[in-house]
């Protein structure tokens, strides 16, 4: 067959979305959700009156019920465990004093972390102190305070070991450890257990005079629904931990496993709802204690066991309650429901598809709804698709299980920050007073050349 002289250009193949999309949940999505009109036994439309709308909810029982759960569930298999609670997740004062109320320690990755446990009275060898990077003077506090300290690279572990001259006696630390155990791999932080950057570091910490390794430490990621990996990761730890108190004649006190235990919270383009995999704390116990077990009589002494749970404690716990202010049209079928709560206060939105109930059902017909939040930005969306019976402006809705990462990583943008309470069997109390503008402004000064007869009315003037 001849050629054809003329050359056909080379076009790209289009991708083009399918209606609806292949990852869809419609039978699960298309159900009636049922309205909730109370919380804790707290009437939704008098809350709102009282504290204004949005209004975050953080339900004690519920928080401290998830602590027992956990704890009695890893004490079973493993008594002496204790949970360091994740500060990070959730560094409302509140929340954390409920939890060391039941006997938690603090898990903190910052001096503000640290600081803000110890005004709750958690005494410094009682803290957990990770992260990638930590102050001089965090880690000077920390050693002073006999914390945990979790070295997480080589400069660090230099650092240190500089810093240990000044020490009176030996201080102890433990190694952070990282593996490949998932995708992505968790590997921005910690000694490599397989390249062998693990075992340089304890030979180095071991080398120090004034330093001591007690513990290992690995967090593996976060909002893992597969039990599985954490019984490979406390495996790897035993098998390294067992090597080093050969090797180099040091005895490991404890392992930490960190935290990343998963929540009924539904991922964005998952084909089942969160609910659906329904991983609870008996079953991470069961994949991470017998192995503990297993080997416990070939320790020096039998390890204790450190977790760092964040979201599994908190998340169900927390609620926000939001109005609908409009109901709009969009370019298409689906109409758009606009809601007082947007992603700068429920961060969360951009990963999880979040659980949202009517506060009242009106009953007939339901709609399938875009739920935006009220800030002039396109990406202010807070779910793309949720079926409810029909909205009008003036409703209210409670969003589930956002307690995990949506206030410490809220922000005050274009809106500021709504009030934030506790709910319990005594009553109700503010934990967190509605921001207003000074929250912003207050930092703020206006050099002289910008001051003129304009300005001279501004706060930021009057103030000096
Ligand atoms: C070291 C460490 N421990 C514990 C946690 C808590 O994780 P989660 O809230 O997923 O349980 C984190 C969060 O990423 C972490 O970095």
């Amino acid at each position: 067959m001849a050629r054809s002289k003329t050359k056909e250009r080379y076009a790209s193949p289009e991708l083009h979305a399918l209606p609806g999309g292949p990852l869809e949940r419609p039978p699960l999505d298309a159900r009636r959700t049922s309205a909730m009109s109370t919380l804790a036994g707290h009437r939704v439309e008098e809350l709102v009156a009282r504290f204004g709308s949005p209004l975050c909810v953080v339900d004690e029982e519920r928080v401290r019920a998830a602590y027992r759960r956990m704890i009695n569930a890893f004490r079973a298999g493993w008594k002496d465990t204790v949970i360091g609670c994740s500060v990070k997740t959730n560094y409302l004062s509140a929340v954390v004093a409920t939890l060391r109320s039941e006997g938690a320690w603090g898990e903190v990755v910052s001096g503000f972390e640290y600081r803000l446990c110890r005004d709750l009275g958690i005494p410094g060898d009682q803290i957990l102190f990770n992260g990638p990077y930590k102050t001089d003077a965090d880690l000077e506090l920390a050693f002073e305070e006999g914390a945990h300290v979790h070295l997480d690279n080589d400069d660090e572990l230099e650092r240190v070991a500089e810093l240990s001259k000044t020490f009176r006696a030996p201080r102890g630390v433990g190694l952070r450890c990282s593996m490949n155990l998932n995708y992505p791999p968790w590997d921005k932080f910690g000694f490599n257990l397989e390249s062998g950057h693990a075992l340089e570091a304890a030979r180095a910490i071991t080398a120090e005079p004034k330093l001591r390794l007690r513990g290992l430490h690995m967090h593996i990621g976060t909002y893992l629904p597969d039990p599985d990996v954490y019984g490979r990761a406390i495996e790897a730890l035993i098998t390294f931990a067992l090597r080093l108190e050969r090797e180099l004649g040091v005895t490991i006190e404890y392992l930490d496993l960190g935290g990343g235990y998963a929540t009924r919270n539904t991922l964005h383009h998952t084909l089942l709802p969160g609910e659906a995999l329904a991983v609870t704390a008996e079953d991470y116990a069961a994949a991470i204690t017998p192995p503990l077990a297993r080997a416990a009589k070939q320790f020096k002494q039998r390890p204790r066991l450190f977790l760092e749970p964040g979201r599994i404690l908190i998340d169900e716990a927390v609620s926000m309650i939001t109005t609908v202010r409009a109901v709009k049209r969009g370019s298409g079928q689906q109409k758009a429901a606009l809601i007082d709560c947007g992603v700068h206060i429920l961060p969360t939105s951009f990963w999880y598809d979040h659980e949202i109930r009517p506060v009242e059902d009106r009953g007939g017909a339901v709609e399938s709804y875009r739920m935006v939040g009220p800030l002039c930005m396109q990406i202010d969306c807070v779910r793309q698709a949720i079926v409810l019976p029909s909205l009008r402006a003036g409703d209210l809705l409670v969003i589930q299980d956002v307690g995990a990462y949506n206030f410490s990583q809220s922000m005050q943008f274009i809106y500021m920050r709504p009030s934030y309470v506790l709910i319990h069997a005594r009553g109700v109390d503010v934990i967190r007073e509605r921001e207003e503008d000074d929250y912003v402004r207050a930092p703020e000064r206006l050099p002289k050349h910008l001051v003129n007869a304009e300005t001279k009315r501004s706060m930021l003037v009057r103030r000096k």
